[in-house]
């Protein structure tokens, strides 16, 4: 839009407001854009490729995430003052080299600095080279070297496929021949491609996520959140992408908060700084507090999903100003959280992890009094549909855990779907 003001060219839109971005497609992303949205200065929400749900709050784009010469040129076409990336695929494919290399700000890690999810044996080596408290490891290409360090160890034992593997390169063995089996499957039979595997030892305790934004080593902490990965109630059935999540861990004191952010996000930020590998979107350290003190399970590079949803709902500053800050090696004002918690939970087609089916109505959202964050569904005639395995996440805040969690059920209990299930016992740990 422009207009003559004095004989000069005036740009409205950048009077009226900034062009952002959004990279991927999933629940996290809708929370992203939901964020933005509340931000006076962003005036219009781009996202690729975008979903039904966040059609309605942003203008989606059909360009793959790992589409990097594509979402470039849409970014330098549409004047697009600054991009977020959501998932690591599109971190791993190199989209934030090529953005800054066009001039472009974006909000995420360099190609070479997202190894610290990655590569597995990279963010061991780090954690290790760094003192920063995580599992005794190893790691091996050669598969009866592999066998014999495993078995000198205890039992069980955790293998990990040194690659994305989408979440599945992770078995814990209980045995000798369990292991043998994961190990001929990854360093024999290749499942994953080439690759070694790290060999760490078994952490008990509980698990819980501490997202950060980092702008080398600058170190803004967000809440603390837990996922639940398994498909049903009891943390039983298979490994998901996430099930529901919910702030406000009772289980985890101010001082091992403090702890946690010193030791192993603040160092670990300050490590890839000093390995010229210097950080500039999300920190997402997977924890767990064992008896011996809380220690690293792993890093991500990018937003957890489903922590997004349950974790920005809660910010009080400005988001434009945190990804901006953080884009452009800026320092930004601490950012404000409510001191409400927030609890959600996934509505997943049935059959999810899965085969399942597609296709069915969802009926009774407009009823619906929380955050709906849309993960896998389509729109026709005005209506939408399930697309996809998870498919919603609805997300409530409340005084307390139990409040926010009675909410949330209440509100699900609106939605209406033939084809969709959810687990019953989201925050099970926190209210025992
Ligand atoms: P990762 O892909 O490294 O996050 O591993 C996936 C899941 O496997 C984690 O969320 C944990 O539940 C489990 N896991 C991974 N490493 C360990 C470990 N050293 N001890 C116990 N559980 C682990
Ligand atoms: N919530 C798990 C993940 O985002 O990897």
């Amino acid at each position: 839009m422009k207009s003559a003001a004095g004989g000069k060219e005036i740009n409205l839109e950048n009077l009226l407001g900034k062009t952002v971005l959004v990279i991927g497609g999933g629940g996290r992303e809708h929370a992203i854009v939901d964020a933005l949205s509340r931000s006076p200065q962003v005036a219009k929400i781009y996202c690729a490729p975008g979903n039904a749900g966040i059609g309605e709050q942003a203008f989606n784009v059909p360009l793959k995430d790992t589409d990097v010469e594509g979402l470039k040129a849409f970014a330098l076409e549409n004047k697009v003052d600054l991009t977020v990336v959501g998932p690591e695929a599109s971190l791993a494919a190199g989209v934030v080299d090529a953005f800054r290399a066009a001039g472009l700000a974006i909000f995420g890690h360099t190609q070479a600095a997202t190894a610290i999810e990655s590569s597995k044996e990279f963010a061991k080596r780090l954690m290790a080279k760094y003192g920063v408290p995580t599992a005794a490891y190893q790691s091996f290409s050669d598969y009866e070297e592999a066998l014999a360090y495993v078995a000198a160890r205890p039992f069980p034992a955790v293998l990990k496929y040194d690659g994305l593997a989408a979440g599945k390169g992770v078995v814990i063995a209980q045995d000798l021949d369990e292991a043998r089996k994961a190990l001929a499957d990854m360093l024999l039979d290749k499942s994953f491609g080439e690759g070694r595997v790290v060999v760490e030892d078994f952490l008990t305790g509980p698990e819980f996520s501490f997202l950060c934004f980092v702008d080398g080593e600058r170190v803004y902490p967000m809440p603390l959140s837990q996922d639940h990965k398994r498909a049903y109630d009891g943390d039983k059935g298979p490994n998901t992408g996430g099930m529901g999540a919910y702030t406000g861990l009772p289980f985890i004191t101010e001082e091992d908060r403090e702890f946690a952010f010193r030791e192993i996000l603040c160092k670990t930020a300050s490590a890839m700084a000093a390995e010229g590998l210097p950080l500039s979107g999300v920190l997402y350290g997977g924890l767990i507090k064992t008896p011996d003190g809380i220690k690293v399970i792993e890093f991500n590079a990018r937003f957890g999903d489903p922590e997004t949803e349950v974790v920005l709902p809660l910010l009080q500053s400005d988001i434009y100003d945190i990804f901006e800050g953080v884009a452009t090696g800026h320092p930004v004002e601490e950012p404000l959280w409510s001191g409400d918690v927030t609890l959600g939970v996934v509505l997943a087609s049935k059959g999810y992890p899965g085969h399942y089916e597609k296709g069915f109505d969802i009926g009774g959202l407009d009823n619906v009094d929380a955050k709906l964050y849309h993960m896998g569904t389509g729109v026709r005639d005005g209506r939408f549909f399930t697309a996809g395995g998870r498919v919603l996440m609805v997300v409530a805040s409340g005084g307390d855990v139990l409040q926010a969690r009675e909410k949330v059920y209440r509100e699900i209990a609106k939605i209406d779907c033939e084809n969709l299930y959810y687990r019953k016992d989201i925050a099970h740990i926190a209210l025992k």
